[in-house]
């Protein structure tokens, strides 16, 4: 195995291990290494990371941070926490148009407890309700490929209410393409992503070059469709290509949007936007960061060295 692929592996499996998990997002240096990709725990820091974004004309996403929630009260406070956000942002006039809309992650609503399918909906309705009040939208992050069926049956059930909210498509993902043929429908919006979270070979391809491959092929089905596409990469490859494909295909720039993370490749963002494209940022807050930045530190090594030197010189 390439040593790049070992140290990836080591930490999406850390990401997992709340032990660690618990030391580390307690330690008291961790917080200000955080900040490059959390703009803070609070909804107010989401609030003002949302206008500084807004003020040069990039869009956001938010997410409150958390996932694999085991009990029902987090469950409720995160579904809670969703909606005095929805508040917060639409007194500011940040909702209107959908300029800033929320991501949220079904096992952070509950999905993995007892009944969870039901839950997990049940607070996925209330935040799309609140949404669709405050003049935006909601899209629903993918996990890991135990809850893809479970994930795209419940936005299939929100659609039916709200037929904005948007789904998310992974192309390391062997039936990604199949899926983005099903989904290419006119008002659906998709976010396709090469997705984050360890898998097996049997569901995942696993070199860079297959995913690579396979986000072209998918997104060459999303652009083509009548859907939304939304180009969720900081990889100039894809960037170039879905460029093109826009072009080919006829589309509107207000028919597509670009999306990166917070705190990732901002100048290349800024390009994006200023030069008429929609470029929305996906905007992370809240205390639970630890299973998203480890994420971010297996997508690139480079955020590894940053992590334990922030860590050295301020420990
Ligand atoms: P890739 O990782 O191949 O990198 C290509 C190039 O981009 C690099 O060479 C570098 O130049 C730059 N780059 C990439 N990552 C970087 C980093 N961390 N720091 C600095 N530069 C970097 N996943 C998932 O499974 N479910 C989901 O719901 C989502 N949602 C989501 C929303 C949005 C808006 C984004 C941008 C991404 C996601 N993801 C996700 C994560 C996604 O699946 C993927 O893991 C990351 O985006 C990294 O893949 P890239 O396409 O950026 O390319």
């Amino acid at each position: 195995m390439h040593p790049s692929d070992l140290l990836r592996n080591s930490l999406l499996q850390l990401s997992k291990m709340t032990m660690v998990r618990d030391v580390v997002e307690k330690a008291p240096v961790s917080r200000a290494v955080v900040r490059r990709f959390v703009p803070g725990a609070a909804i107010d820091d989401a609030v003002r990371a949302t206008g500084q974004l807004a003020a040069v004309g990039r869009q956001v996403t938010i997410d409150y941070l958390g996932e694999d929630t085991t009990r029902l009260e987090q469950a409720r406070h995160t579904k809670d926490a969703y909606l005095r956000l929805l508040a917060a942002l639409a007194e500011k006039g940040y909702t209107d148009g959908g300029r800033a809309e929320v991501s949220l992650k079904l096992t952070a609503l509950g999905l993995v407890l007892d009944d969870g399918r039901r839950i997990a909906l049940e607070h996925a309705r209330e935040i799309c309700r609140a949404a669709t009040n405050a003049g935006t939208t909601v899209t629903v992050d993918m996990e890991d490929h135990t809850t893809t069926d479970a994930t795209l049956e419940v936005v299939r059930e929100l659609r039916e209410d709200f037929p904005s909210t948007g789904a998310v498509l992974q192309s390391y993902l062997r039936r990604t393409a199949g899926d983005c043929r099903d989904l290419a429908y006119a008002g659906s919006r998709i976010r396709l992503c090469k997705g984050a979270y360890q898998e097996p070979e049997s569901v995942a391809y696993q070199s860079h070059d297959e995913v690579d491959k396979s986000y072209v092929r998918c997104l060459k089905i999303l652009m083509a469709g009548q859907g939304y596409p939304m180009v969720a990469s900081h990889d100039p490859r894809i960037v170039e290509i879905a460029a093109a494909l826009a072009g080919k295909n006829g589309r509107d720039p207000k028919s597509f949007e670009y999306q990166m993370l917070f705190g990732i490749r901002p100048e290349e963002q800024q390009r994006i936007a200023d030069r008429g494209d929609q470029m929305r940022v996906y905007l992370p807050f809240g205390d639970e960061w630890y299973g998203y930045l480890m994420r971010r530190m297996a997508e690139r090594p480079a955020n590894v060295a940053f992590f334990l030197r922030g860590l050295a010189s301020k420990g």
